[in-house]
């Protein structure tokens, strides 16, 4: 398996703060790659870095041969790597079906273009089937066309990994998938993202604070600590890694 995504002594600092400190990961292709770390610890902050939120104040971020480096989101996301926030962020006004539909590219997005293209039609139709197709991948088939402000916090999570493949994507990064929802919900959405790697040969780079939930699901496991990576290796290595362990326990909670 390659590298898909290679952060290289990625450093951000804001202001006197180092928030990340000269991190350096490797997400293999076809992995679910996951990202521990106690609170404020930098984790959403590595993310920023490599998906052009935020600009590394130092360091590289290559995805594949290219160097993504301070590249703007939009631009990383044109070449396959998208990302989930921790907090989503559907348009609430529109149905599922009309969030997936608008994170596609289609002639019709420029009035110019729309004009003189023949195909726009056969495209909406194609976009249309290929939403619903990811729709039911990701388990929304049924809720297609309610308003995505009637979804539960699960299927929120869900639609933004529809968003990011409807998007075409190669490799998405996953804030807190299962953040905020209950344990029965959270093994379907991590058993839905399993299978999209499985069948789909998708990447996922996850950062996940309930590691007992999501550990058995990860091919690799990095952690984190006051921006450092302290430990990395298969889940069973890092959660019983002492240098983890010691950071989980000194902030009162356990790893696992
Ligand atoms: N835009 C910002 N400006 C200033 N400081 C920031 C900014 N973003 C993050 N920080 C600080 O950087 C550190 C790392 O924050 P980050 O959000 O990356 O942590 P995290 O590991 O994602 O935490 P959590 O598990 O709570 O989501 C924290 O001390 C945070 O307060
Ligand atoms: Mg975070």
């Amino acid at each position: 398996m390659s590298d898909l995504l290679v952060a290289e002594k990625v450093t951000k600092k804001f202001e006197g703060l180092v928030a990340v400190n000269e991190a350096s990961i490797k997400v293999k292709e076809n992995t679910f790659t996951m990202l521990i770390g106690p609170n404020g610890s930098g984790k959403t902050t590595l993310i920023n870095c490599c998906t052009g939120i935020l600009k590394p104040t130092s360091g590289r971020v290559m995805l594949g041969d290219k160097d993504i480096t301070g590249w703007k989101p939009h631009q990383i996301y044109d070449v396959g790597f998208v990302r989930s926030f921790q907090i989503p962020l559907p348009f609430i006004g529109l149905t599922v079906l009309d969030n997936v539909l608008g994170a596609m590219r289609n002639v019709g997005e420029s009035p110019f273009k729309a004009t003189k293209h023949s195909s726009w039609m056969d495209q909406e139709e194609e976009n249309m089937e290929r939403a619903l197709d990811i729709l039911e991948k990701v388990g929304l088939e049924k809720q297609w066309d309610l308003p995505s402000a009637s979804l539960g916090a699960a299927q929120l999570k869900m639609l933004e990994v529809a968003k990011g493949l409807s998007s075409g994507a190669k490799i998405i990064a996953l804030d807190e998938p299962i953040g905020g929802v209950d344990t029965a919900s959270a093994h379907e959405i991590l058993s839905h993202v399993d299978a999209l790697k499985k069948e789909e040969g998708l990447t996922f780079f996850v950062v996940e604070h309930r590691i007992d939930i999501a550990a058995p699901f990860a091919d690799y496991v990095y952690a984190m600590d006051l921006g450092n990576i302290i430990s990395e290796g298969p889940p069973n290595q890092v959660l019983t890694d002492p240098k983890v362990i010691e950071v989980y326990l000194g902030k009162g909670v356990e790893p696992c």
